[in-house]
């Protein structure tokens, strides 16, 4: 289990603060690389959950082809920092994010996805008198997101890209649901062998998300595993049984604020800081070393903490708590602070915040 805070060490902190230990993050990183590269699957980790080119580069460091973004902002964000091969698993619509993709496509390796005429024929009129851009094909194999709903309909988009001026078929790309491999596979092979029968060379089948990443293997069509989450892990991934506590990287630490009764305990993270992000749980966090608690309700301010039995907490004991989805918390800090176990490595600026454009 994670220590709860050497009093000493974590009172130079203000709360709440958002702590992350690179010991249990490159550790995750790790894992999951050898896990990959023993199933000859190529790892493009998606930066959405640490939004830092430290942590970017530490993954591509570890053996990772390159990283994945959401948003070209973020992509921007992390092209400026060095990444050089980065796949944007967005839509993309717009002139200015078009404009912006096409500076971006002229200093690193770029690939992006659609899955709509409309989409590639923006893509085309930005891209024709340059290099072409690759493109993927978003499949939905059953999250229901966004997606062409059938692997017939993926052969369509992929011949109308290939037939394209400026554009590149690359293969395909999926967000796949949970505990589903089998259906996965079926429906990424028959894609596959649309497209070949078609004429069109499938070079890359992307698939990936935390959830299911030790069974990447059972999709084994797919030549590339995109998780995200994976680096830092959170409530919602221990509840489902995919890490466990000692694995989460990220905590927010906060201050006890009041006690007004022997039962409620408030702290300074509200839903500011933890986000109101419940992920089908009940209460918004893990309060490390208090399982007696549970993160009941959230205002913007305060987080109220009930307990059962009487909490033995006073006003300015801090706690630490591992939020249901570390994510969205990434997004709400413009700081981390990074340790090394017990140890405070610093701070450090969280560079693809608020990247939502
Ligand atoms: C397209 C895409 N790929 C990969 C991921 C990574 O998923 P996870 O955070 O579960 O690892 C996400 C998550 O939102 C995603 O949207």
């Amino acid at each position: 289990m994670l220590d709860n805070l050497p009093p000493a060490m974590f009172a130079t902190l203000d709360t709440p603060s958002v702590l992350v230990d690179l010991d249990i993050a490159e550790r995750n990183i790790h894992r999951f690389q050898s896990f990959a590269n023993k199933a000859q699957i190529t790892v493009r980790p998606h930066i959405k959950t640490h939004k830092l080119p430290d942590l970017a580069k530490a993954q591509i460091k570890a053996g990772a082809v390159g990283i994945t973004c959401q948003k070209i902002s973020e992509a921007e964000v992390m092209a400026n920092a060095g990444l050089d091969d980065i796949l944007i698993t967005y839509n993309i619509l717009s002139a200015s994010k078009l404009d912006r993709l096409n500076r971006l496509a002229s200093k690193i390796k770029l690939t992006v996805v659609a899955d709509n005429l409309t989409v590639i024929e923006g893509l085309s009129a930005a891209f024709s008198n340059t290099t072409p851009l690759r493109v993927l094909v978003e499949c939905d194999t059953g999250a229901g997101r966004c997606g062409v709903q059938t692997p017939e309909a993926a052969c369509e988009i992929a011949q109308r890209i290939n037939n394209t001026a400026g554009l590149m078929f690359g293969g395909l790309m999926t967000y796949p649901p949970t505990d589903r491999e089998r259906e996965v596979q079926q429906w990424l092979t028959d894609a596959q062998h649309a497209c070949l029968n078609a004429g069109l060379q499938v070079d890359t089948i992307s698939t990936g998300g935390t959830p299911g990443m030790w069974k990447a293997d059972d999709v084994p069509v797919a030549t590339e595993y995109r998780p995200g989450t994976y680096i830092y892990n959170d409530r919602s991934l221990v509840t489902r049984g995919t890490a466990k506590w000692d694995d989460c990287a990220l905590t927010v630490l906060a201050t006890v604020i009041s006690t007004p009764t022997e039962k409620r305990a408030i702290i300074d993270a509200g839903s500011k800081v933890l986000t109101s992000d419940l992920l089908g749980m009940d209460g918004y966090g893990y309060v490390v070393d208090h399982p007696d608690l549970t993160i009941h309700a959230l205002s913007e301010e305060h987080g109220i903490m009930l307990s059962k039995t009487p909490h033995q907490l006073s006003v300015g004991q801090r706690v630490r708590i591992i939020p249901n989805h570390a994510c969205v918390v990434t997004n709400m800090m413009d700081r981390i602070t990074l340790l090394r176990g017990k140890k405070i490595e610093g701070e450090e600026i969280v560079a693809a915040r608020g990247c939502v454009t």
